[in-house]
């Protein structure tokens, strides 16, 4: 989704700015651009498609200068253009600045305006004209941030924003609301950015924007506002630096080191949360024994983690829902200050998530969130977190992340049904050690990876690919689903088996591809039973099971044989040879694997 990246210094901008762009560019996006201040006025370069398209316009133009505003852009108002993309400016260049997320209100808000001024589609542009007009244009700073902050009043909807002004020319501007936007501190130059990786490379000093505070920075200084315009103390974190700045190693993308990142991640995650895990989290009795309703929120691959969280904790003696988030926050459910809402996002910066969970916050429930980014907005704003730590997922498809959240969701269903008196100590005992066999066994998995792959070349051309599965199964039928259709562009159902002859079996033909996720013992046969039916209907099967026996055998075009493992957890080994399967087919059929058309890896917007 869009990214932002400001540079202050006393440097030229334009390296800075691109190479903070190029750090953005996993996030997806359609067009590019920056803004630079010369010293007398500023000056805007846009290029549609990639990046490199806007790195030729400024060699060619040579724009210099030391303050600079970049921008990627993921469409949302108005199509894939030039004039849409940012920076996007008032009359003049007066204005210019980059925005992240939706103004809402942009077509009434227009009608200030002569219709004729605006050259774009986007809800962006009205917020320079709106500037332009509200500023006295003094050259005094309090009136320029004043001006800055009435116009914000007008605004509905989620911004971060990087803001220049023709007379400040040695400054950028930052604000936020709903959408993440973080300082880079360095010696004699600053950052903001919409992602830290932006400008990891130069420094790993930073500080968060909270909703509704204003940064400007220069060379020398960041000084931060709130409303009131208060100076505002801030907390500097130094982060890992290695961590921030990973690159693919000896693999052809992102998504395939990540997904042989897996037993080393999970191991080290395992480790770290083994003994005491509900202490660790500070999930303590009094709120326990309050709970009464649990809600998992998240979306995407995350909200598939929510449904395994959903199916596992649903032993215990209370009602549990596993929602979209987009879906949560516009329902009618009981919420208060006895549910536990469990947030699952990877970056913790999902719009329909944080506001998810802000509306139950709001309803005094208790939050514990499951996130990757350990200081996005979402964990900040949790009163428990769980921290998979599964280091930087840049490739858009989520592998490791997911492996991860199901890993989480492993834990604490065995502490919980521990402590709801599901099952004994001895039971629990034998659960964790069962969890401790899981990167091993995913291990064994990624060794087969060859086989994987030459069952996905037999199936590049299908058409009507459909991914069955049962309870759990069923899950991971739905990731791999998404995935194949993430970044293979593929057109691939997931449905519980017995659902199929309820509608879809009509669709299969010779030229079908049906996916059966059969890890379960007490449905083996019904599951197997199902693809039967696909099978005399000429589909071609491709079975995952650990159960290699005459019968999964002869439903079979195609089997993998998992490694022997509890059946709460197998399913995520299923998901492995599920991950390896899209990629090997994506990669057959030439696609962008880590950079999918249309998508964006962190969700910005609602
Ligand atoms: O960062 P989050 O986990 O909150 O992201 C949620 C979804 O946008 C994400 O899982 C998406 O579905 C991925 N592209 C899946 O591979």
């Amino acid at each position: 989704m869009c990214g932002i990246i400001g540079f202050v210094g006393n440097e030229s901008a334009c390296s800075f700015l691109l190479s903070g762009l190029e750090k953005l560019e996993y996030r997806g996006y359609d067009s590019a651009g920056v803004a630079i201040h010369d010293g007398k006025k500023i000056n805007i370069l846009k290029a549609k498609g990639k990046l490199a398209e806007l790195g030729k316009k400024i060699e060619a133009k040579n724009l210099i200068g030391n303050v600079g505003i970049g921008h990627m852009r993921w469409a949302t108002h108005g199509k894939v253009s030039e004039e849409n993309s940012h920076p996007q400016s008032s009359l003049n260049n007066k204005i210019a600045l980059v925005h992240n997320g939706i103004i809402e209100n942009y077509l009434e808000l227009k009608n200030e305006f002569d219709k004729n001024i605006f050259v774009s589609d986007t809800d962006t542009e009205v917020i320079a004209h709106l500037i332009y007009k509200y500023y006295d244009w003094t050259g005094i700073l309090d009136n320029f941030i004043d001006a800055v902050y009435f116009v914000l009043k007008k605004l509905k909807g989620s911004y971060a924003l990087a803001i220049m002004c023709e007379d400040f020319k040695d400054k950028i501007f930052a604000v936020k609301k709903d959408s993440p936007l973080v300082i880079g501190i360095g010696e004699n130059k600053n950052f903001v950015a919409s992602d830290i990786s932006a400008f990891i490379k130069y420094t790993n000093e930073v500080c968060y924007l909270n909703d509704n505070e204003l940064a400007v920075l220069d060379e020398k200084n960041i000084n931060i506002f709130d409303e009131n315009k208060n100076v505002l103390e801030k907390k500097v974190f130094s982060v890992d630096k290695e961590v921030n700045n990973l690159g693919k190693g000896n693999y052809d993308s992102f998504m395939l080191k990540e997904i042989f990142e897996q037993p080393k991640v999970i191991k080290n995650f395992l480790i770290d949360n083994s003994e005491n895990f509900l202490d660790e989290i500070n999930l303590d009795e009094k709120i326990l024994d309050e709970v009464e309703r649990i809600y998992l929120i998240g979306c995407g691959t995350a909200y598939y983690a929510c449904l395994m969280g959903e199916k596992i904790l649903s032993k215990l003696n209370l009602f549990v829902s596993a929602q979209p988030a987009s879906e949560f926050r516009y329902s009618d459910l009981v919420l208060n200050k006895k549910s536990l809402v469990i947030v699952v996002s990877q970056s913790g910066e999902t719009a329909d998530s944080l506001a998810a969970l802000r509306i139950a916050k709001k309803n005094g429930a208790k939050i514990l969130s499951i996130v990757n980014v350990r200081e996005s907005s979402i964990a900040r704003e949790s009163d428990f977190v769980i921290n998979i730590n599964a280091g930087p997922e840049i490739s858009v498809a989520s592998t490791k992340a997911f492996s991860l959240m199901l890993s989480a969701f492993y834990i604490l269903s065995c502490c919980l049904y521990k402590y709801f008196k599901i099952i004994s100590h001895n039971e629990f005992l034998d659960l964790k050690n069962d969890l401790k066999e899981i990167p091993e066994l995913v291990e064994k998995v990624l060794k087969q990876h060859e086989k994987i792959k030459s069952v996905a070349e037999k199936y590049l051309l299908s058409k009507n690919i459909f991914y069955l599965g049962r309870n759990l199964d069923y899950v991971i039928a739905l990731e791999g689903a998404l995935k194949l259709k993430e970044i293979a562009y593929l057109n691939a159902q997931a449905y519980p088996s017995g659902e199929l002859k309820h509608g879809p079996i009509a669709l299969i033909d010779e030229s079908s591809l049906i996916v059966g996720i059969v890890t379960q013992k007490n449905i083996f046969d019904k599951t197997l039973g199902n693809l039967e039916e696909c099978k005399a209907r000429d589909g071609k099967i491709f079975v995952i099971t650990q159960y290699e026996n005459e019968n999964s055998k002869d439903a079979a075009d195609d089997i993998f044989i998992l490694p022997e493992c509890n059946q709460i957890f197998i399913p995520l080994l299923a998901n492995i040879c599920l991950q390896l399967f899209a990629y090997y087919i994506a990669k057959n059929l030439g696609r962008d694997i880590d950079k999918p058309k249309n998508l964006a890896k962190s969700v910005t917007v609602e």
